[in-house]
């Protein structure tokens, strides 16, 4: 990408209407779509996760106090705060986002300064494509280089407080992959995110094929409390287990060997949970195996098997996720495809042949709107940069 592109200068031009003067950085910072590793991320396990060519950007300048004055552009609202009184905003929901990104910043010991700017975003919103993640790292990223400590933080240290802004401020429990890819993602590349750890390492896209996300257009309603029993029913999994297997923390230290032996110990329903985490981290080792021998149908084999795990046994897909991955798969050239992101409404992501694109959305468009009668979207990112920082005097 250039620098500077017309997107930003568009939203530059606005800058110049909202405020006097001229802005001096552009933050930027994608959505993600993730590959496979679905609900592991809390369990200390692996995803991998790609960043989006779509992205939430703030154009700024730095104040000389600890005022921050943010107008976002879609929504035409302020966030407007002073950095010495953050309280939650009941009106301006996105200023949350901003504030708790702060708050988090300065509880990791970096003392921020304030700053003037505009946000804009062209991420699908609600769509589990990451945009609050967009939001939070492009802020942070904006704060940062505003207190002039953009080197204060490594690219892992950001992503962790942007989710504890987002546990703690905004009160959603989400688990660290999103923040993480939005900050490292790479061109070229998914990451393969260790998230216990928080180590990472690049496993280069396949030049043989394409990723073509379809969005069902279905709302996401009960999402946020059916993910915290999700991650409820993990925890009583191991505590559970830990009986049996005393040095376990987490699901990721479970193998399928260790889950089926110890069974006995869990309900029905807590036992189908861990079985998708524990095979989920197995499909992401078999993934990443399957990529570096170029052996893109069973990274095809091994996305469907994660898709039917998360209906089947973690129950966070949904009619209209199931009628989009039926649609995907009915076009020749889909290779495997899945729901992506929580669940329960949003994206699937197929992984298709090179040069099949163009059957694979029509197949959506037909079949898709036919079972659901919804018209979806449908992208075919490329795999895009992680978050960064421009200058722009
Ligand atoms: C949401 C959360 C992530 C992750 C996924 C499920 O996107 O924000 O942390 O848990 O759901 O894999």
């Amino acid at each position: 990408m250039q620098p500077i592109d017309k997107r930003t200068e568009e939203i530059q031009a606005e800058f110049a209407k909202v405020f006097d003067g001229s802005p001096t950085h552009v933050a930027i910072a994608p959505g993600r779509v993730n590959l496979i590793g679905e609900h592991t991320d809390y369990n200390d396990g692996f995803v991998l996760p790609v960043a989006l060519d779509r992205d939430v950007r703030v154009i700024f300048r730095p104040r000389n106090d600890r005022r921050v004055r943010l107008y976002a552009l879609e929504f035409d609202t302020w966030a407007d705060f002073d950095l010495d009184a953050l309280a939650f905003d009941e009106e301006v929901f996105w200023a949350n986002y901003t504030m708790g990104v702060a708050w988090a910043l300065e509880e990791a010991g970096v003392k921020l300064r304030g700053l003037e700017g505009v946000v804009s975003g062209n991420i699908p919103r609600g769509s589990g494509l990451s945009s609050s993640a967009g939001l939070e790292i492009s802020n942070a990223l904006a704060l940062l280089a505003a207190a002039g400590k953009s080197e204060a933080l490594t690219g892992p240290q950001i992503a962790q407080a942007a989710q504890r802004a987002e546990n703690h401020f905004v009160g959603v429990n989400c688990g660290i992959m999103d923040q993480f890819i939005s900050t490292l993602g790479e061109e070229g590349y998914a990451l393969l995110i260790d998230c216990r750890s928080l180590d990472y390492q690049r496993v280069p896209f396949p030049d043989g094929a394409s990723l073509v996300i379809g969005n069902t257009k279905a709302s996401r309603s009960l999402a946020n409390s059916a993910y915290n029993e999700r991650r409820a029913q993990c925890e009583e999994g191991v505590a559970r287990l830990q009986s049996a297997l005393p040095e376990i923390t987490a699901l990721r230290d479970v193998t399928s060997a260790q889950l089926e032996a110890h069974k006995g110990l869990l309900s029905p329903i807590v036992y189908r949970r861990c079985r998708h985490v524990v095979g989920e981290n197995e499909r992401v080792m078999g993934t990443v195996a399957a990529l570096a021998a170029g052996d893109l149908e069973e990274v095809g084999r091994l996305m469907n098997a994660s898709h039917e795990s998360l209906r089947d046994d973690y129950e966070v897909s949904s009619e209209a996720l199931d009628a989009m991955v039926a649609a995907m798969r009915s076009a020749l050239g889909c290779l495997g495809a899945r729901l992506t992101g929580a669940g329960f409404g949003g994206c699937a992501v197929a992984l298709v042949r090179k040069g099949q694109e163009r059957a694979v959305r029509d197949a959506i468009f037909e079949n898709y709107s036919k079972s659901m009668n919804i018209w979806p979207e449908v992208y075919t990112p490329p795999a895009s940069a992680g978050a960064r920082l421009f200058s722009l005097e």
